[in-house]
Protein backbone atom coordinates (compact mmCIF):
# COMPACT_ATOMS: atom_id res chain seq x y z
CA UNK A 1 0.00 0.00 0.00
CA UNK A 2 1.32 3.43 -0.73
CA UNK A 3 1.83 6.39 1.69
CA UNK A 4 -1.06 7.95 -0.29
CA UNK A 5 -3.60 4.81 -0.31
CA UNK A 6 -2.90 4.57 3.39
CA UNK A 7 -3.95 7.91 4.51
CA UNK A 8 -7.42 7.31 2.59
CA UNK A 9 -7.94 4.12 4.66
CA UNK A 10 -11.47 4.04 6.02
CA UNK A 11 -12.46 7.18 7.76
CA UNK A 12 -11.53 7.57 11.17
CA UNK A 13 -14.07 6.47 14.10
CA UNK A 14 -13.97 9.41 16.51
CA UNK A 15 -13.23 8.76 19.47
CA UNK A 16 -14.07 12.25 20.99
CA UNK A 17 -16.58 14.44 21.15
CA UNK A 18 -15.95 18.30 19.20
CA UNK A 19 -15.92 22.03 20.00
CA UNK A 20 -18.82 23.71 19.43
CA UNK A 21 -17.35 25.61 17.86
CA UNK A 22 -13.90 27.30 16.23
CA UNK A 23 -14.20 29.87 18.94
CA UNK A 24 -14.48 27.16 21.45
CA UNK A 25 -11.43 25.56 20.06
CA UNK A 26 -9.39 29.01 20.18
CA UNK A 27 -10.98 29.69 23.52
CA UNK A 28 -9.44 26.61 24.79
CA UNK A 29 -6.05 26.79 23.14
CA UNK A 30 -5.87 30.60 24.44
CA UNK A 31 -6.29 29.26 27.72
CA UNK A 32 -3.96 27.12 27.37
CA UNK A 33 -1.48 29.22 26.26
CA UNK A 34 -2.34 32.50 28.34
CA UNK A 35 -1.27 32.03 31.78
CA UNK A 36 2.39 32.21 34.39
CA UNK A 37 3.88 31.95 30.96
CA UNK A 38 3.13 35.21 30.05
CA UNK A 39 2.80 37.55 33.12
CA UNK A 40 5.50 35.87 35.33
CA UNK A 41 8.23 33.89 33.39
CA UNK A 42 7.97 36.39 30.41
CA UNK A 43 9.19 38.84 32.23
CA UNK A 44 11.69 37.68 34.80
CA UNK A 45 13.54 35.52 32.18
CA UNK A 46 13.50 38.84 29.74
CA UNK A 47 15.24 40.71 32.85
CA UNK A 48 17.95 37.69 32.99
CA UNK A 49 19.09 37.72 29.75
CA UNK A 50 19.20 41.56 29.14
CA UNK A 51 16.14 42.89 27.80
CA UNK A 52 15.91 43.57 23.90
CA UNK A 53 17.60 41.59 21.76
CA UNK A 54 16.37 37.97 23.94
CA UNK A 55 12.75 39.70 23.02
CA UNK A 56 13.67 40.07 19.13
CA UNK A 57 14.81 36.51 19.23
CA UNK A 58 11.99 35.70 21.39
CA UNK A 59 9.31 36.74 18.75
CA UNK A 60 11.52 35.39 15.63
CA UNK A 61 11.13 31.73 17.37
CA UNK A 62 7.62 32.81 18.10
CA UNK A 63 6.18 33.65 14.52
CA UNK A 64 9.03 31.23 12.85
CA UNK A 65 8.89 28.34 14.77
CA UNK A 66 6.32 28.39 17.25
CA UNK A 67 3.13 28.89 14.33
CA UNK A 68 4.41 26.26 12.14
CA UNK A 69 4.74 24.03 14.92
CA UNK A 70 1.28 24.50 16.11
CA UNK A 71 -0.06 24.41 12.80
CA UNK A 72 1.67 20.68 12.67
CA UNK A 73 0.41 19.97 16.31
CA UNK A 74 -3.41 20.72 15.07
CA UNK A 75 -3.40 19.03 11.79
CA UNK A 76 -1.39 15.69 13.44
CA UNK A 77 -4.12 16.05 16.40
CA UNK A 78 -7.44 16.74 13.66
CA UNK A 79 -6.31 13.66 11.60
CA UNK A 80 -5.87 11.13 14.46
CA UNK A 81 -8.58 12.38 16.69
CA UNK A 82 -6.47 10.34 19.63
CA UNK A 83 -4.40 11.21 22.91
CA UNK A 84 -1.09 12.23 21.71
CA UNK A 85 0.63 8.92 21.82
CA UNK A 86 -2.31 7.01 19.94
CA UNK A 87 -2.65 9.50 17.35
CA UNK A 88 0.97 9.09 16.71
CA UNK A 89 1.49 5.71 16.27
CA UNK A 90 -1.48 5.70 14.14
CA UNK A 91 -0.48 8.12 11.97
CA UNK A 92 3.04 6.86 12.25
CA UNK A 93 2.06 3.17 10.84
CA UNK A 94 -0.82 4.90 8.48
CA UNK A 95 1.44 7.19 6.79
CA UNK A 96 4.24 4.31 5.71
CA UNK A 97 6.28 4.66 8.89
CA UNK A 98 6.20 3.29 11.99
CA UNK A 99 4.36 3.21 15.31
CA UNK A 100 6.89 3.90 17.20
CA UNK A 101 6.38 7.77 16.77
CA UNK A 102 4.14 7.05 19.65
CA UNK A 103 7.51 7.56 21.69
CA UNK A 104 7.04 11.23 20.87
CA UNK A 105 3.57 11.12 22.47
CA UNK A 106 5.19 9.83 25.55
CA UNK A 107 7.48 12.46 25.90
CA UNK A 108 4.84 15.06 25.89
CA UNK A 109 2.87 13.15 29.00
CA UNK A 110 6.49 13.16 30.53
CA UNK A 111 6.90 17.12 29.85
CA UNK A 112 3.19 18.06 30.88
CA UNK A 113 3.92 16.11 34.46
CA UNK A 114 7.43 17.67 34.51
CA UNK A 115 6.02 21.58 33.75
CA UNK A 116 2.72 21.36 35.93
CA UNK A 117 5.61 20.14 38.82
CA UNK A 118 6.78 23.70 39.18
CA UNK A 119 4.04 25.57 37.24
CA UNK A 120 1.75 24.44 40.48
CA UNK A 121 3.62 25.68 42.90
CA UNK A 122 3.96 28.91 41.42
CA UNK A 123 0.22 28.84 40.50
CA UNK A 124 0.28 28.11 44.29
CA UNK A 125 2.11 31.73 45.23
CA UNK A 126 -0.37 33.19 43.24
CA UNK A 127 -3.07 32.02 45.46
CA UNK A 128 -1.52 33.38 48.39
CA UNK A 129 -1.16 36.78 46.48
CA UNK A 130 -4.45 36.81 45.93
CA UNK A 131 -5.32 36.58 49.88
CA UNK A 132 -2.27 39.02 51.09
CA UNK A 133 -3.64 41.10 48.47
CA UNK A 134 -7.43 41.25 49.60
CA UNK A 135 -5.41 41.54 53.69
CA UNK A 136 -4.24 44.54 52.25
CA UNK A 137 -0.48 43.61 52.81
CA UNK A 138 0.94 45.70 49.96
CA UNK A 139 -0.65 48.60 50.84
CA UNK A 140 1.50 52.03 50.96
CA UNK A 141 4.21 49.27 51.20
CA UNK A 142 8.29 50.30 49.64
CA UNK A 143 10.27 48.48 47.38
CA UNK A 144 11.96 46.93 50.49
CA UNK A 145 8.81 45.66 52.41
CA UNK A 146 7.16 43.97 49.44
CA UNK A 147 10.74 42.21 48.57
CA UNK A 148 10.58 41.18 52.31
CA UNK A 149 7.46 39.80 52.32
CA UNK A 150 8.11 37.69 49.13
CA UNK A 151 11.92 36.49 50.46
CA UNK A 152 9.61 35.48 53.81
CA UNK A 153 6.96 33.74 51.99
CA UNK A 154 8.97 31.66 49.59
CA UNK A 155 11.49 30.74 52.46
CA UNK A 156 8.40 28.95 54.13
CA UNK A 157 7.86 25.90 52.62
CA UNK A 158 4.83 24.41 54.79
CA UNK A 159 2.87 27.37 53.22
CA UNK A 160 4.15 27.17 49.75
CA UNK A 161 3.58 23.49 50.23
CA UNK A 162 0.04 24.35 51.47
CA UNK A 163 -0.62 26.76 48.54
CA UNK A 164 0.48 24.34 46.07
CA UNK A 165 -1.34 21.58 47.49
CA UNK A 166 -4.73 23.39 47.17
CA UNK A 167 -4.10 24.37 43.66
CA UNK A 168 -3.17 20.79 42.01
CA UNK A 169 -6.65 19.83 44.29
CA UNK A 170 -8.13 22.34 42.11
CA UNK A 171 -6.98 21.01 39.24
CA UNK A 172 -7.22 16.86 39.60
CA UNK A 173 -11.14 18.49 39.97
CA UNK A 174 -11.71 20.02 37.42
CA UNK A 175 -9.55 17.52 35.04
CA UNK A 176 -12.07 14.70 36.33
CA UNK A 177 -14.59 15.95 35.17
CA UNK A 178 -13.59 16.21 31.50
CA UNK A 179 -12.08 18.97 30.11
CA UNK A 180 -14.72 20.81 27.95
CA UNK A 181 -16.77 21.59 30.81
CA UNK A 182 -17.00 25.24 31.87
CA UNK A 183 -13.67 26.04 30.68
CA UNK A 184 -14.88 28.14 27.26
CA UNK A 185 -16.88 30.31 29.84
CA UNK A 186 -13.98 30.51 32.13
CA UNK A 187 -11.63 31.45 28.67
CA UNK A 188 -14.00 33.94 27.39
CA UNK A 189 -14.22 36.05 30.72
CA UNK A 190 -10.86 35.42 32.03
CA UNK A 191 -8.85 36.32 28.83
CA UNK A 192 -10.32 39.37 28.13
CA UNK A 193 -10.47 40.57 31.56
CA UNK A 194 -6.67 39.90 31.79
CA UNK A 195 -6.15 42.19 29.00
CA UNK A 196 -7.95 45.18 30.49
CA UNK A 197 -6.31 44.63 33.88
CA UNK A 198 -3.09 45.07 32.36
CA UNK A 199 -3.92 48.16 30.23
CA UNK A 200 -5.09 49.66 33.51
CA UNK A 201 -1.54 48.81 35.31
CA UNK A 202 0.19 50.30 31.87
CA UNK A 203 -1.88 53.32 32.55
CA UNK A 204 -0.56 53.50 36.02
CA UNK A 205 2.77 52.65 34.98
CA UNK A 206 3.07 55.25 32.12
CA UNK A 207 2.01 57.91 34.62
CA UNK A 208 5.08 56.74 36.52
CA UNK A 209 7.62 59.14 34.34
CA UNK A 210 9.67 56.06 33.44
CA UNK A 211 7.21 54.33 30.83
CA UNK A 212 10.50 55.43 28.32
CA UNK A 213 12.71 53.25 30.40
CA UNK A 214 11.03 50.38 30.61
CA UNK A 215 10.06 50.15 27.05
CA UNK A 216 13.58 50.70 25.80
CA UNK A 217 14.88 47.81 27.92
CA UNK A 218 12.05 45.41 26.67
CA UNK A 219 12.47 46.59 23.12
CA UNK A 220 15.96 47.70 22.34
CA UNK A 221 18.42 45.06 20.81
CA UNK A 222 21.83 45.00 21.71
CA UNK A 223 22.93 41.99 19.75
CA UNK A 224 26.35 42.06 21.26
CA UNK A 225 25.65 41.28 24.90
CA UNK A 226 23.34 38.18 23.69
CA UNK A 227 24.64 34.25 24.35
CA UNK A 228 23.38 31.37 22.91
CA UNK A 229 22.24 30.54 25.80
CA UNK A 230 20.09 33.42 26.03
CA UNK A 231 18.67 32.53 22.26
CA UNK A 232 18.10 28.76 23.38
CA UNK A 233 16.29 29.92 26.31
CA UNK A 234 13.81 32.95 24.31
CA UNK A 235 13.37 29.65 22.12
CA UNK A 236 12.21 27.36 24.64
CA UNK A 237 10.03 30.54 26.11
CA UNK A 238 8.14 30.24 22.78
CA UNK A 239 7.27 27.07 23.05
CA UNK A 240 6.58 26.98 26.63
CA UNK A 241 4.33 30.16 26.16
CA UNK A 242 2.26 28.66 23.33
CA UNK A 243 2.17 25.41 24.79
CA UNK A 244 3.84 23.45 21.71
CA UNK A 245 6.04 20.65 21.46
CA UNK A 246 4.17 18.34 23.96
CA UNK A 247 1.74 16.88 22.67
CA UNK A 248 -1.44 19.59 24.55
CA UNK A 249 -2.19 21.21 21.59
CA UNK A 250 -2.60 18.07 19.35
CA UNK A 251 -5.09 16.94 22.22
CA UNK A 252 -7.02 19.85 21.47
CA UNK A 253 -7.16 19.40 17.76
CA UNK A 254 -8.31 16.50 17.84
CA UNK A 255 -11.75 17.85 18.75
CA UNK A 256 -11.10 20.57 16.52
CA UNK A 257 -14.24 20.36 13.94
CA UNK A 258 -12.81 18.98 9.99
CA UNK A 259 -13.93 22.62 8.24
CA UNK A 260 -11.98 24.54 11.19
CA UNK A 261 -9.27 26.46 9.90
CA UNK A 262 -5.77 25.50 11.41
CA UNK A 263 -3.82 28.59 10.22
CA UNK A 264 -6.78 31.39 11.28
CA UNK A 265 -6.83 29.35 14.71
CA UNK A 266 -3.55 29.04 15.34
CA UNK A 267 -2.81 32.56 14.22
CA UNK A 268 -5.88 34.08 16.47
CA UNK A 269 -3.74 31.87 19.60
CA UNK A 270 -0.48 33.51 18.46
CA UNK A 271 -1.35 37.38 18.82
CA UNK A 272 -3.13 36.68 22.44
CA UNK A 273 -0.90 35.19 23.91
CA UNK A 274 2.21 37.39 22.21
CA UNK A 275 -0.10 40.90 23.16
CA UNK A 276 -0.54 39.99 26.65
CA UNK A 277 3.25 38.69 27.29
CA UNK A 278 4.64 42.17 25.95
CA UNK A 279 2.08 44.28 27.70
CA UNK A 280 3.19 42.29 30.97
CA UNK A 281 6.84 43.27 29.76
CA UNK A 282 6.03 46.72 29.58
CA UNK A 283 4.22 47.15 32.97
CA UNK A 284 6.61 45.35 34.80
CA UNK A 285 9.75 46.65 33.04
CA UNK A 286 8.38 50.18 33.47
CA UNK A 287 7.64 49.60 37.35
CA UNK A 288 11.09 48.33 38.01
CA UNK A 289 12.81 51.53 36.49
CA UNK A 290 10.31 53.18 38.25
CA UNK A 291 11.34 51.96 41.62
CA UNK A 292 14.98 51.20 40.99
CA UNK A 293 14.89 47.42 41.05
CA UNK A 294 17.00 45.21 39.71
CA UNK A 295 15.35 43.43 36.29
CA UNK A 296 17.35 40.73 36.54
CA UNK A 297 15.96 39.05 40.11
CA UNK A 298 14.92 36.33 39.42
CA UNK A 299 11.28 34.19 39.51
CA UNK A 300 10.28 37.01 41.97
CA UNK A 301 10.51 39.74 39.87
CA UNK A 302 6.65 40.11 39.22
CA UNK A 303 5.63 39.25 42.97
CA UNK A 304 7.48 42.22 43.64
CA UNK A 305 6.91 44.73 40.93
CA UNK A 306 3.42 44.47 41.12
CA UNK A 307 2.18 44.46 44.38
CA UNK A 308 4.30 47.15 44.49
CA UNK A 309 2.56 49.03 41.88
CA UNK A 310 -0.64 48.17 43.51
CA UNK A 311 0.31 49.43 46.97
CA UNK A 312 0.44 52.35 45.45
CA UNK A 313 -2.66 53.09 43.69
CA UNK A 314 -5.83 53.93 44.80
CA UNK A 315 -7.93 51.08 44.59
CA UNK A 316 -5.24 49.10 45.03
CA UNK A 317 -6.20 46.68 47.11
CA UNK A 318 -9.13 46.13 44.77
CA UNK A 319 -7.13 45.64 41.84
CA UNK A 320 -4.29 43.43 43.75
CA UNK A 321 -6.80 40.76 44.59
CA UNK A 322 -9.11 40.98 40.48
CA UNK A 323 -5.65 40.69 39.15
CA UNK A 324 -4.07 37.65 41.00
CA UNK A 325 -7.62 36.20 40.91
CA UNK A 326 -7.89 36.28 37.19
CA UNK A 327 -4.05 34.83 37.25
CA UNK A 328 -5.27 31.89 39.35
CA UNK A 329 -7.50 31.24 36.34
CA UNK A 330 -5.22 31.81 33.37
CA UNK A 331 -2.60 29.59 35.40
CA UNK A 332 -5.20 26.90 36.29
CA UNK A 333 -6.82 26.82 32.51
CA UNK A 334 -3.06 26.22 31.55
CA UNK A 335 -2.74 23.68 34.11
CA UNK A 336 -5.83 21.78 33.33
CA UNK A 337 -4.03 21.69 29.44
CA UNK A 338 -0.64 20.24 31.26
CA UNK A 339 -2.30 17.73 32.80
CA UNK A 340 -4.88 16.53 29.89
CA UNK A 341 -2.48 14.65 27.69
CA UNK A 342 -0.87 12.23 30.79
CA UNK A 343 -4.34 11.85 31.81
CA UNK A 344 -6.26 11.57 28.23
CA UNK A 345 -3.69 8.55 27.76
CA UNK A 346 -4.19 6.84 30.91
CA UNK A 347 -7.48 6.69 30.63
CA UNK A 348 -7.39 5.21 27.10
CA UNK A 349 -4.34 3.23 27.68
CA UNK A 350 -5.09 1.66 31.16
CA UNK A 351 -8.94 1.60 30.59
CA UNK A 352 -8.99 3.93 34.15
CA UNK A 353 -12.34 6.04 34.57
CA UNK A 354 -11.24 10.11 34.40
CA UNK A 355 -11.71 10.45 37.89
CA UNK A 356 -8.70 7.85 38.68
CA UNK A 357 -6.48 8.81 35.87
CA UNK A 358 -6.79 12.46 37.10
CA UNK A 359 -6.19 11.30 40.67
CA UNK A 360 -3.31 8.96 39.62
CA UNK A 361 -1.89 11.79 37.38
CA UNK A 362 -2.89 14.49 40.26
CA UNK A 363 -0.88 12.69 42.72
CA UNK A 364 2.42 12.12 40.65
CA UNK A 365 2.73 15.64 39.93
CA UNK A 366 1.71 17.01 43.26
CA UNK A 367 4.69 14.99 45.08
CA UNK A 368 7.19 15.78 42.75
CA UNK A 369 6.20 19.46 43.19
CA UNK A 370 8.11 19.17 46.15
CA UNK A 371 11.19 19.62 44.52
CA UNK A 372 10.03 23.23 43.84
CA UNK A 373 8.70 23.83 47.11
CA UNK A 374 11.91 23.03 48.27
CA UNK A 375 13.87 24.92 45.71
CA UNK A 376 13.53 28.48 47.53
CA UNK A 377 14.46 27.68 51.04
CA UNK A 378 15.30 24.08 52.35
CA UNK A 379 17.29 23.04 49.43
CA UNK A 380 18.12 26.83 48.03
CA UNK A 381 21.43 25.62 48.22
CA UNK A 382 21.53 22.36 46.39
CA UNK A 383 22.61 23.00 43.21
CA UNK A 384 24.03 21.48 39.72
CA UNK A 385 23.83 21.84 36.41
CA UNK A 386 21.98 24.52 35.66
CA UNK A 387 21.33 25.30 39.45
CA UNK A 388 18.31 24.64 41.74
CA UNK A 389 15.92 21.77 41.10
CA UNK A 390 13.00 24.18 40.20
CA UNK A 391 16.05 25.44 37.80
CA UNK A 392 17.12 22.36 36.60
CA UNK A 393 13.22 21.02 35.72
CA UNK A 394 12.08 24.29 33.67
CA UNK A 395 15.79 24.08 31.79
CA UNK A 396 14.97 20.61 31.16
CA UNK A 397 11.69 20.84 29.72
CA UNK A 398 11.43 24.12 28.45
CA UNK A 399 14.69 24.47 26.44
CA UNK A 400 15.36 21.06 25.78
CA UNK A 401 12.05 18.67 25.73
CA UNK A 402 9.62 21.18 24.56
CA UNK A 403 12.06 22.22 21.18
CA UNK A 404 12.86 18.12 20.66
CA UNK A 405 9.49 17.34 20.61
CA UNK A 406 9.16 20.80 18.59
CA UNK A 407 12.11 18.88 15.72
CA UNK A 408 9.73 15.49 15.38
CA UNK A 409 6.60 17.35 15.19
CA UNK A 410 7.51 19.13 12.47
CA UNK A 411 9.76 16.48 10.72
CA UNK A 412 6.63 14.22 11.62
CA UNK A 413 4.55 16.53 9.85
CA UNK A 414 6.79 18.00 7.21
CA UNK A 415 8.71 14.48 5.89
CA UNK A 416 6.65 11.77 7.31
CA UNK A 417 3.16 12.44 6.83
CA UNK A 418 2.29 12.51 2.87
CA UNK A 419 1.77 15.66 0.91
CA UNK A 420 -2.34 15.14 0.35
CA UNK A 421 -2.68 14.26 4.04
CA UNK A 422 -0.82 17.98 5.40
CA UNK A 423 -2.78 19.83 2.56
CA UNK A 424 -6.14 18.20 2.98
CA UNK A 425 -5.62 19.51 6.49
CA UNK A 426 -4.72 22.94 5.54
CA UNK A 427 -7.33 23.68 3.25
CA UNK A 428 -5.37 22.79 0.23
CA UNK A 429 -2.36 23.89 -1.76
CA UNK A 430 -1.41 27.40 -1.95
CA UNK A 431 0.69 29.91 -0.67
CA UNK A 432 -0.42 29.46 2.83
CA UNK A 433 0.78 25.89 3.04
CA UNK A 434 3.72 26.04 0.93
CA UNK A 435 5.19 28.80 3.33
CA UNK A 436 4.38 26.30 6.64
CA UNK A 437 5.76 23.24 4.64
CA UNK A 438 8.98 25.37 4.06
CA UNK A 439 8.84 26.06 7.77
CA UNK A 440 8.03 22.87 8.77
CA UNK A 441 10.05 21.06 6.62
CA UNK A 442 13.59 23.11 6.42
CA UNK A 443 13.47 26.19 8.87
CA UNK A 444 11.89 24.95 12.32
CA UNK A 445 13.83 22.24 13.13
CA UNK A 446 16.96 23.24 11.31
CA UNK A 447 16.80 26.39 13.71
CA UNK A 448 16.17 24.56 16.61
CA UNK A 449 18.74 21.62 15.98
CA UNK A 450 21.41 24.76 15.78
CA UNK A 451 19.87 26.55 18.29
CA UNK A 452 20.77 23.15 20.73
CA UNK A 453 24.38 22.75 19.45
CA UNK A 454 25.27 26.35 20.04
CA UNK A 455 24.09 26.55 23.34
CA UNK A 456 26.11 23.73 24.40
CA UNK A 457 29.15 24.61 22.41
CA UNK A 458 29.21 21.64 19.81
CA UNK A 459 29.40 24.20 16.82
CA UNK A 460 32.33 26.80 16.82
CA UNK A 461 31.99 30.39 15.91
CA UNK A 462 33.61 31.31 12.28
CA UNK A 463 36.39 32.85 12.57
CA UNK A 464 36.47 37.03 13.54
CA UNK A 465 33.15 36.12 14.40
N1 LIG B 1 1.64 28.09 27.97
C1 LIG B 1 1.51 28.00 29.37
C2 LIG B 1 1.85 29.35 29.98
O1 LIG B 1 2.40 30.19 29.32
C3 LIG B 1 2.35 26.91 29.96
C4 LIG B 1 2.36 25.64 29.19
C5 LIG B 1 3.40 25.04 28.60
C6 LIG B 1 1.26 24.83 28.87
N2 LIG B 1 3.03 23.93 27.93
C7 LIG B 1 1.73 23.77 28.08
C8 LIG B 1 -0.08 24.92 29.16
C9 LIG B 1 0.88 22.82 27.61
C10 LIG B 1 -0.92 23.95 28.67
C11 LIG B 1 -0.45 22.90 27.90
O2 LIG B 1 1.61 29.60 31.10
Amino acid sequence: MTKEEAAKKAPRISLHGHWSSRMAFVLAVTGSAVGLGNVWKFPYITGENGGGAFVVVYLFCVFLIGMPVMMSEVLIGRRGRRNPVATMSLLGEEEGSSRRWGLLGSLGVIAGILILSYYSVIAGWTLAYTYKSAAGNFAGGSAADITAIFDTFTGNWLEVGVAHTVFMALNIVVVARGVERGLEQAVRFMVPALFVLMLILLGYSINSGHFAEGAAFLLTPNFAALTWDSVLVAMGQAFFTLSIGMGAVMAYGAYLPAETSITGASASVVIADTTISMLSGLVVFTLVFANGLNPGQGPGLVFVTLPLAFGQMAGGTFFATVFFVLLIFAAWTSAIGLMEPAVAWVVERFHKTRVQAATMVGSLIWALGFGTVFSFNVLADVRFLKGTIFENVDHLTSNIMLPLGGVFITVFAGWVMCRNSTADELGGAGPTYSLWRFLARYLAPIAIIFVFLKAVGLLPDLAGS
